[in-house]
């Protein structure tokens, strides 16, 4: 036996060996998730692991680092940034703008540096943030915005809210001092989301990527920086101890072995005319890039090469920027229509004489909201500039008031709903104005084909075409009324016929069985996107019961807000809203339960719990479908494993078992205490 101080120490190291462990498992399936985009275990094993490190985090707060995942978030506001000085400045390039500009760079570089072989490496211009990461001994101390590129502001606590940054390298023998730059974004379809977002809340829309990537990163509140997707690739180094680069081909091979993310996506090129094919395919293939991109960058591979060949002012000899031509042109606004969306928004949409931007031909552009328009000054009959940012739908970015001949007309907003005639309510706090009318034609439009769509029902052959005429013929005037409609009334409508109508019968048909996170997002609760009905849907495992979930209960979900609880208890409590659900169970729509108890954080995720005796507030079973819900496991035996024990009134001896074997009991106060009073 050994004496009993010597067993406590061994326990101790056995827990920091554990959570080094976690951190390390962690921090790798982080990487192969969110930048290889290759998970390796399912999501709750994830959170599982994520749940105990926190667990054993909670038991030793002295051994919380600042490298551990569990610190990505939650740093408090700062007031302001300070300045951070980079070591080595951070230089800008001069740009090229055409592919003979390409080429002038490649003879003056063949000139310079009298190689009989030069190499470079071109990789796209992301277009985002730059920023420096600081890593000592392998840790991430520091991160900062490129700023003057002498000095940046120090934006640490936000970076480390980047899940694509390592907060700790990934290796046994990290060099005493790693500085690596790169490029802070957000992928297109995430800033989609986030603007998608903040038109339906009524609040300003991003312009364009960079500028969210930017807004984001300069957040004082490290939380919002959190909630805004971003991701980094490293693209290039400043000061270095303990680690030899010899290339940027060596660069973009050891920085990922570092778990550092870099763009997989670059050439190497022998000569100008591989320069210049690199940038044609950029080019062509920007549209379906996930990432916003504005030209190339093309860089003397060898790093002797490029000390030999310097800098001038703030930007090398060895570099160029490739840019890809403008996206903007010149058009005339001949008008500005009103469209009501599905949650009764109105939005000023520019009619446009047709102009070709970036091979695309534009017509008509959002102009998010009045405050836009006139921020903006645009006057129906102006000559307007417009602009397309990758696959991001074309706006309108000024005026050009020094065109306008005098008969330009100021717009306004419409004081009734364009569609169905009501009063409009512009409510407190919102940019929007809106139309109340749930039975408003437009809304309901909208609503359908938002029903309708891909990541709801996915209905093939309903398309707004004939959503227009069943509504306008009043053929649908709530969402079970699709499930109502027979092939011979489809087939007599315009630009239908017998067999289309029968291909639109059997796809309602099939789209009658659905599984319930796809009902959610297809209701259109506002707030409510496709992942939160996912994570709604393995919450509750019924409609009924998520439309009994109190707000406070809905907010101990993870990543649900003050907002969307309101929402989605608002959506449930609306009268209209019922009736629509029932409908759609009266025409026979089989909404398929998914398995609760998937949803793991919280007090009970990952926990093994026995119910015993008599519950007041609900049935054990009502109980443990909650317990479940929230990631729980119920099972019936009390063992060492279990951890807790509910006890409502006269339990059983399982009570008495748990505080023999030490397993805490709780009271069904204490119950509720600790994940939300259902009444509450
Ligand atoms: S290399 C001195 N590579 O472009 C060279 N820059 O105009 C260091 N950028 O401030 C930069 N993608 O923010 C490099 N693949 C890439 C890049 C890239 C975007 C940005 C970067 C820099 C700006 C220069």
């Amino acid at each position: 036996m050994l004496p009993p101080p010597f067993v406590r120490v061994t326990l101790v190291s056995d827990e920091r060996l554990a959570i080094d462990m976690l951190r390390r498992e962690i921090a790798r399936h982080n990487y192969r998730y969110h930048v290889l985009d290759e998970p390796e275990i399912p999501d709750a094993e994830y959170d599982a692991l994520f749940a105990r490190l926190l667990e054993l985090e909670r038991r030793h707060p002295d051994w919380v680092t600042p490298d551990s995942p569990s610190q990505r978030v939650g740093a408090a506001p700062a007031t302001e940034f300070t300045p951070a000085r980079h070591r080595v400045p951070m230089l800008s390039l001069a740009n090229a703008t055409s592919e003979d500009e390409l080429r002038d760079f490649d003879r003056r570089m063949r000139d310079l540096l009298a190689q009989s072989a030069l190499a470079y490496v071109a990789e796209p211009k992301l277009d985002g943030l730059s920023v420096e990461l600081v890593y000592e001994d392998g840790v991430l101390v520091r991160g900062s915005t490129r700023g003057d590129g002498i000095t940046g502001e120090d934006v640490t606590a936000n970076l480390r809210t980047v899940r694509t940054i390592p907060l700790r390298l990934d290796t046994d023998r990290p060099p005493a001092l790693l500085e690596v730059r790169g490029e802070v974004y957000i992928e297109k379809s995430a800033f989609r989301e986030v603007n998608e977002q903040r038109e339906a809340d009524g609040l300003p829309v991003f312009a364009n990527p960079r500028n969210l990537a930017a807004g984001s990163l300069r957040q004082l509140d490290p939380r919002v920086t959190a909630a805004r997707s971003l991701r980094m690739a490293c693209y290039d180094v400043g000061d270095l101890d303990g680690l030899e680069l010899g290339s940027q081909q060596e660069l973009l091979a050891t920085l990922p072995r570092l778990g550092l993310p870099v763009n997989p996506l670059y050439a190497v090129c022998q000569t100008a005319d591989d320069v210049v094919a690199f940038y044609r395919r950029v080019q062509g293939e920007r549209d379906d890039l996930p990432y916003e991109t504005d030209g190339v960058v093309v860089k003397v591979d060898r790093f002797d090469l490029r000390r030999a060949a310097g800098t001038v002012s703030r930007s090398p000899r060895w570099a160029v920027a490739g840019k890809f031509p403008a996206e903007r042109a010149v058009t005339r606004l001949r008008d500005i229509v009103v469209s009501v969306g599905r949650t009764g928004v109105l939005t000023p949409v520019a009619v446009l004489d047709p102009v070709r931007v970036r091979g695309v031909e534009i017509t008509s552009a959002t102009l998010h909201n009045e405050d836009d328009v006139q921020a903006k000054d645009l006057r129906i009959g102006d000559h307007v500039v417009v602009q397309r940012a990758g696959d991001v739908i074309p706006q309108v970015a000024s005026a050009l008031p020094e065109l306008r001949a005098g008969d330009e007309r100021v717009f306004v907003m419409p004081q009734t709903c364009p569609a169905c005639g009501s009063t409009v309510v512009r409510l407190d706090g919102e940019a929007a104005r809106r139309c109340l009318n749930t039975v408003c034609p437009a809304r309901l439009k909208q609503s359908v084909w938002h029903f309708a769509s891909k990541g709801a029902l996915d209905v093939h052959g309903l398309g707004s075409q004939l959503i227009d005429q069943l509504v306008d013929r009043g053929l649908v005037s709530r969402l079970g009324d699709l499930f109502r409609l027979d092939r011979q009334t489809l087939a007599g409508l315009d630009r239908m016929g017998p067999t289309s109508a029968e291909r639109l019968v059997r796809a309602l048909e099939a789209a009658r069985d659905v599984p319930l996170d796809r009902l959610l997002y297809g209701l259109g609760i506002p707030e409510v996107g496709a992942s939160t009905a996912g994570l709604l849907a393995r919450y509750a495992g019924t409609v009924e019961r998520l439309a009994q979930a109190s707000r406070d209960e809905l907010l101990s979900l993870p990543t649900i807000g003050p907002h969307t609880a309101e929402a989605v208890v608002d959506y449930f409590q609306n009268e209209e809203n019922r009736r629509t659900l029932e409908d759609l169970r009266s025409v026979g729509l089989r909404i398929a339960a998914v398995e609760a108890g998937t949803v793991a954080a919280g007090p009970l995720a990952g926990k093994r719990l026995v119910f015993t005796g008599t519950l007041s507030a609900m049935t054990r079973d009502e109980a443990s479908a909650r317990a479940r819900g929230l990631g729980a496991k119920v099972v019936d035996a009390v063992s060492r494993k279990t951890d807790y024990v509910i006890a409502g009134a006269q339990p059983g001896g399982k009570a008495e078992t748990a505080r023999a074997l030490g397993v805490p009991v709780l009271s069904e106060d204490e119950f509720w205490n600790l994940i939300g009073r259902p009444d509450a």
